[in-house]
């Protein structure tokens, strides 16, 4: 069984996937995103797992996708922004060490709706983004075992504080 070096967690919009890869880079170690593994085990992206099969079932892939990396991957992982709501997750990643990227709204908009679709903030972005943050803020900070502040800092100075902080 191989652990991961760091596991990024926290809101979408907070860099975790930019931030991770660049990590993984200055490590010499690999990258792997539970969205990716998700995505590849459904063969599908997933706006449609949320269409076709639902959140319950997307969550059980992502659980599982959390279960294998977290148990078999040795480089940096990235989670979704919803995984820490599984309290199996939590449980596995109370073991490893997790920076949560911590990130003010203003900053993630700017960020969100760049890249993938996220179905969760598909209506009222913002809004919704500040539900999903204030329901889960206390999750991300029960595994986290380090937090990181990515307000106005480039994906190079969080990467930089990350290493700091590990
Ligand atoms: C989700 C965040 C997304 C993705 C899915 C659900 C969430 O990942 O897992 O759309 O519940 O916040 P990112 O945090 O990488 O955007």
């Amino acid at each position: 069984m191989t652990n991961p070096v760091v596991v990024l967690v926290g809101p979408p919009g907070s860099g975790k996937s930019t931030v991770g890869r660049m990590l993984a880079e200055r490590l010499g170690v690999g990258f792997r995103d539970t969205d990716a593994d998700v995505e590849a085990t459904a063969g599908k992206p997933i706006p449609e797992i949320f269409i076709d099969e639902g959140e319950p079932h997307f969550r059980a892939l992502e659980a599982a996708a959390v279960r294998a990396a977290a148990e078999g991957h040795d480089g940096v992982l990235a989670l979704g922004g919803g995984a820490v709501m599984a309290e199996a997750t939590r449980a596995l990643l109370h073991e490893l060490p997790v920076v949560f990227l911590e990130v003010p709204l203003a900053d993630a908009v700017k960020r969100v709706g760049l890249d993938a679709p996220r179905p969760l903030l598909a209506v009222n972005p913002r809004a919704r983004w500040r539900e999903l943050m204030d329901a889960r803020r206390p999750l991300y900070l029960e595994v986290a075992t380090a937090v990181v502040d990515t307000a106005g800092r480039t994906p190079e100075q969080v990467a930089d504080a990350v290493l700091e902080a590990l």
